[in-house]
């Protein structure tokens, strides 16, 4: 349970507040490269503001105030030159620094004002990386975007996957330090909804949080494993400030604003042995919108294990009513995970840099982080393995396009991908 007073301390986002300004000093994935390659401008909002993301003709990327600094018209309808965006009820064009670089009229008329000198809007940096356009709206100087290492795995075929969730982001990100949900969200509501009242995946018996430079992992024990077993010794991977990472994928969790998140997973197959060599170009890892809700039910969509944790999310409020919980001993890394954020709201008052900011080169080098089953990511597996060829389990909605991309790059053919049953979801949800 937490005070008031502090729930809304944790949850508000906006410029200004006190979360806002500690999550503006890390770097947000917040589209897709190749989103970009048919439709150049992009409407964005982003910790409270209303921005728009764009890729001009000469290829930069630019983030800038959703509104023209002339007369206030929605940049999200302008269109973009060799260099900048242009507003489309004047003409006014602005450079990715947020320059204002033309003024048809004022420049033709009266040069010698050179107004457009002194009219410069909000614009933040943008950066390319595995395929993610990524932003950030914190103080100068910017510290670097993380190198992880599964950015730079090889022989994979790599999709992204971006939902609008309605709910604040940090009881979604509280989701990525819940080992028990696992258990009765994915493995057993699934053998449910899958018509059957049984059997329950075996129980677990012990769980564990630790913290590293980079976040937290959590570990577990179930009735059918011990402490050999990689999901302890290793476990999960909480990554610092907004993600979960499993191996096979991470999954961010962007704020919007206080009432809303965006969705964005980034999901690595490795492809079988023998399709190998294998090379999937970043800008071409496909981009998709995952639906949440079903249109002719209107109720959540219920079948993939990420949809199943945005009703969880979305079950708790717009903004969680943490007054009223009742956390128990499975809930230490929740717990942990709000400890550090408060925490780091005073170091950040002191001038310190918050947790896991990088700003060295040197250690921005193929970050290392805890991966529970390395060995089958690093060295795949043989194309007859059964558990290859599984549909895209996690969220609703690939399009066909990617699902034979998917296959293509994976050397199948379409009819060989099953369909998920419970054991899927079992398996998303513990790896093995
Ligand atoms: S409002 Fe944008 S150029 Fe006039
Ligand atoms: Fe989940």
């Amino acid at each position: 349970m937490l005070p008031e007073s502090q729930n809304k301390l944790l949850t508000s986002v906006g410029p200004g507040t006190p979360m806002g300004e500690l999550l503006r000093r890390y770097w947000w994935p917040i589209a897709g490269v190749s989103e970009f390659d048919g439709n150049p401008v992009k409407a964005m909002r982003l910790l409270g503001e209303d921005l728009v993301l764009y890729k001009d003709l000469g290829g930069k990327y630019g983030l800038v105030d959703r509104h023209c600094p002339h007369r206030r018209a929605d940049l999200s309808y302008g269109f973009v030159e060799q260099c900048g965006l242009r507003c489309n009820y004047h003409g006014w064009l602005y450079d990715e620094t947020g320059q204002c670089i033309e003024q048809p009229y004022e420049d033709t008329a009266h040069p010698e004002v050179d107004l457009k000198a002194k009219i410069r809007t909000t614009a933040y940096p943008v950066q390319a990386k595995a395929g993610l356009l990524w932003a950030y709206l914190g103080p100068q100087p910017a510290p670097l975007l993380p190198d992880w290492e599964f950015f730079n795995f090889q022989q994979g075929f790599r999709q992204i996957v971006i939902s609008d969730v309605p709910c604040n982001w940090l009881q979604c990100q509280e989701n990525s330090i819940d080992p028990v949900h696992f258990e009765w969200m994915h493995s057993n509501w699934s053998v449910r909804l899958n018509n059957a009242t049984g059997p329950y995946t075996p129980t677990h018996i012990k769980v564990d949080f630790t913290e590293f430079d980079y976040g937290f992992q959590y570990k577990r024990i179930k009735a059918d494993t011990n402490e050999l077993d990689p999901l302890w010794t290793t476990g999960r991977v909480c990554l610092w400030p907004n993600a979960l990472y499993t191996g096979d994928h991470i999954e961010y969790r962007v704020p919007v604003d206080d009432e809303n998140t965006l969705s964005v997973g980034w999901f690595y197959d490795r492809v079988p042995r023998e399709s190998e060599p294998y090379h999937q170009d970043d800008d071409k890892i496909p981009t998709w919108h995952g639906p949440i809700k079903d249109e002719k039910t209107g109720r959540w969509i219920t079948s993939h294990v990420m949809n199943q944790d945005f009703i969880a999310w979305v079950g708790q409020g717009a903004i969680a009513d943490r007054t009223q919980e009742h956390l128990g001993a499975s809930d230490r890394g929740v717990a942990a995970i709000r400890r550090r954020f408060l925490a780091d709201l005073e170091a950040i008052k002191e001038g310190k840099d918050p947790k896991a900011v990088i700003r060295d080169p040197e250690v921005n080098r193929n970050i290392e982080v805890p991966i529970a089953f390395r060995k089958a990511l690093q060295e795949g597996k043989s194309i007859n393995d059964k558990d290859l060829r599984k549909r895209f389990v996690f969220q609703a909605g690939q399009p066909e396009s990617v699902k034979l991309a998917f296959e293509a790059a994976m050397g199948f053919v379409s009819e060989t991908v099953v369909d998920a049953d419970s054991r899927e979801f079992e398996k998303a949800a513990f790896g093995r």
